[in-house]
């Protein structure tokens, strides 16, 4: 329906990486554009793409055909690209209220770059929406501490499971409950390898297919390790419950050493092997534990049925029961979608 009361706001926005997501979030800006109007009242422009080398960036709003041919993006020759120009240059001379969209590579050790990205676009009075975790893993206490200093949000829906609602859910439709407990499936590549295994296949197969699939990545470490389900645990739970814990407090196994036999096996006892991310309270009010490994659910477990690149998150609350949410598109686009849902969630009229 369209939205007659409010005039259309125009949003500047720098995109930060312009690999799988970056491109993604570029075309469903495209295909949302009318849509965006007409029921949020909202024109997306992106000022800038930058890259670790400049920026393409010509003083209007860009389109992809201002960024690459043949789906690569090209710079030398193209009238777009600034070699050596920053983002936070380009935001420090626009206007404040604007939006930095970060998507570059998830660093867990350094958060870089997208914390030099996500500072700088605060320190210009921008908001910032993350599909990258590596900044947030590393600093989220002390960003959240910086949006709030400069009166822009920080939101991260993109980094912790695309577009299965976790947060919202753990911050919004769980307000007033206490969360006793966090269980998740929050990696697609582990959740198809372990399906796949029960269906017959043996690791490497698995493994295999989900590389050739596009699935899993060509160097797969992160996923495989446990270590991009023990950042996304990390972040739901800092999120939701206000805390700081650190990697580092995060028990990590990962898939590489699961039999095959164990997962068919529990198979046909109707059970199923899953690489869970839990986040348990300690005793008395103590430190909470988070771990993340292989583990053998049975048939009444509510994320038993989370197969192939679902994912899925139980939360356990004094008020309200358990409360499970499960699905959500894993891949580019579903990453790409959860960055619009939290750009528009910033910029339209509360209700
Ligand atoms: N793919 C998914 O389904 C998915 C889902 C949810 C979240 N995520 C997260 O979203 C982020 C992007 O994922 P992706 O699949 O798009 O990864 P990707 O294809 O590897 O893209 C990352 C991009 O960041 C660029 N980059 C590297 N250093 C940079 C810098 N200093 N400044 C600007 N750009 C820089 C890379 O450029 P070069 O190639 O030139 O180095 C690359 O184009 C990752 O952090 C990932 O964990 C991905």
């Amino acid at each position: 329906m369209e939205n007659k009361s409010a005039p259309v706001k125009t949003v500047p926005l720098v995109v930060t990486g312009f690999g799988n997501v970056g491109r993604a979030f570029f075309s469903l800006l495209r295909e949302k554009r009318e849509d965006l109007k007409c029921r949020y009242g909202l024109a997306l422009d992106v000022l800038a793409v930058a890259q670790a080398e400049g920026c393409f960036y010509y003083g209007g709003p860009l389109e992809v055909r201002h960024i690459s041919r043949g789906g690569e993006p090209w710079t030398s020759g193209n009238p777009s690209w600034r070699a050596g120009m920053k983002a936070a240059d380009i935001i420090k001379e626009t206007r404040p209220g604007g939006c930095l969209v970060e998507c570059t590579l998830s660093n867990l050790e350094t958060g870089e770059p997208g914390l030099s990205y996500i500072t700088g676009a605060f320190q210009g009075g921008w908001h910032a929406v993350a599909a990258s975790k590596g900044a947030l893993v590393v600093g989220l206490p002390d960003l959240k501490a910086r949006a709030a200093e400069n009166g822009v949000f920080l939101k991260f829906s993109g980094a912790t499971a695309a577009a299965l609602p976790t947060l919202d859910v753990g911050l919004f439709s769980l307000a007033g409950a206490r969360i006793e407990g966090i269980q998740g499936i929050l990696n697609g590549t582990t959740n198809y390898i372990l399906t796949r295994m029960g269906e017959g296949l043996d690791y490497a197969e698995a493994l295999q297919e989900a590389q050739t699939k596009g699935i899993a990545e060509p160097d797969p470490a992160q996923d495989i390790g446990g270590w991009d389900t023990a950042g996304k645990i990390l972040l739901i739970t800092n999120a939701c419950l206000d805390a700081a814990y650190a990697l580092k407090d995060v028990q990590v196994c990962g898939i590489a050493g699961v039999s095959a036999d164990f997962v068919r096996s529990a198979r046909k006892e109707g059970r199923s092997v899953k690489l869970l991310a839990t986040s348990a309270p300690g005793r008395k009010g103590g430190r909470w534990s988070l771990d993340v490994r292989p583990s053998l659910i049975d048939a009444t477990h509510p994320l038993v049925h989370v197969n192939g690149t679902e994912k899925g998150i139980s939360f356990l609350t004094d008020s309200m029961g358990t409360v499970t949410v499960t699905g959500g598109r894993s891949s580019p686009r579903g990453a790409a979608a959860a960055l619009l849902k939290d750009i528009i969630n910033i910029y339209r009229p509360p209700f």
